[in-house]
């Protein structure tokens, strides 16, 4: 499966929920989560990101990242199109410990 990381966080561009095939996108207020049963491993989402937030799982030390796609594309809704991104979006783009900072 791909997983979506802390590259998101405040950034959510959502440039990816409109090329999966599958719809397997979710959306929280602050970054959006793949669900791993749904994802058909196809790639396509990974190049369209403008953050680089989306990896394949079997890159190393992702393991927390596939733990919290699985959780919360159990809660949060699906979607399918593209919202208005944040206004200050790109002055998350590539900050380090977003995680930290805003979801925890
Ligand atoms: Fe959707 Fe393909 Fe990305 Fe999986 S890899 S989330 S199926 S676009
Ligand atoms: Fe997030 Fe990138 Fe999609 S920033 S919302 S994973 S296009």
């Amino acid at each position: 499966t791909y997983v979506v990381t802390d590259a998101c966080i405040r950034c959510k561009y959502m440039d990816c929920v409109e090329v999966c095939p599958v719809d397997c996108f979710y959306e929280g207020e602050n970054m959006l989560v793949i669900n791993p049963n749904e994802c058909i491993d196809c790639g396509v989402c990974e190049p369209e990101c403008p953050a680089e937030a989306i990896l394949p799982d079997t890159e190393s030390g992702l393991e927390k990242w596939l733990e919290v796609n699985s959780k919360f594309s159990a809660e949060w809704p699906n979607i399918t199109v593209k919202k208005d991104s944040p206004a200050d979006a790109d002055e998350w783009k590539g900050v380090e410990g977003k995680y930290e900072n805003h979801f925890s």
